[in-house]
């Protein structure tokens, strides 16, 4: 292994712990749609803008903050009907799914760190997280995949991560995550783990290094 393949201070890296959606695959624009499918019928509109808050969330949380921008009140059964209308949506929109919905350079680095003896995890919030890897054929690239059907409490809560880590039979200190969502890059920190964040500094504060995608770590 190359002691540079990070470029990160603070000693080796032995494992990477990868969040799913915004990192390896372009799957924002459909939970955006199936979301903004919801708000039209519930008789708002939801923008693009309004999407960024949406990041990193989890199901229920995303639709709450849905709800509050739309000036919208629901009781627990509603939201549990309008939570499982929007997945069934964004499942339609995940069938069409196929490789060229990877992000780039994801599959390169991905099959670079198998070369190179660095454990890989999938560290998601997402619980359709089986179905986007199937689609995208990258399942087989990964030590572990901990994702929303495994974990309780959600990011910026680093269980994603520390599940993570374990399965890899790894401590925290020498994990990387990459994050393209602030609650991810806060677990993160929170986890122990050193962070490298897809995007920029004054959104993803926190973070130990800043990339644009994938490739820049070829
Ligand atoms: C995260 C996405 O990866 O998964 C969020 O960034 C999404 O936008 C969350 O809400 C949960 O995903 P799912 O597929 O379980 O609804
Ligand atoms: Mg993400």
């Amino acid at each position: 292994m190359k002691e540079d393949l990070f470029s990160l201070p603070g000693g080796k890296i032995q494992g990477a712990i990868f969040d799913l959606d915004g990192v390896l695959v372009d799957t924002a624009k459909y939970h955006y749609l199936a979301w903004k499918r919801l708000a039209r019928e519930l008789g708002f509109d939801f923008r693009e803008e309004d999407n960024e808050r949406l990041k990193g969330v989890s199901r229920m949380r995303s639709l709450e903050i849905l709800l509050e921008t739309g000036r919208c009140k629901m009781n627990g059964a509603e939201k549990t009907e309008a939570a499982a209308k929007k997945n069934n949506w964004y499942v339609e929109y995940l069938r069409t799914l196929d490789e060229s919905a990877l992000l780039p350079g994801a599959r390169e680095f991905l099959e670079r760190l198998k070369a190179e003896g660095i454990k890989t995890a999938l560290g998601s919030a997402s619980k359709n997280a089986p179905l986007i890897l199937e689609r995208l054929g990258i399942g087989g690239l990964f030590n572990a995949v901990i994702d929303g059907n495994r974990v309780s409490r959600a990011k910026p809560d680093p269980e994603v991560f520390l599940k993570g880590a374990e399965a890899l039979h790894l401590a925290p200190r020498v994990c990387v995550v990459f994050e393209d969502a602030l609650a991810g890059v806060e677990a993160a920190r929170a986890g122990g783990m050193r962070v490298i964040a897809l995007g920029k500094p004054d959104l993803l504060p926190g973070a130990d290094r800043y990339i644009s995608s994938l490739k820049d770590m070829l």
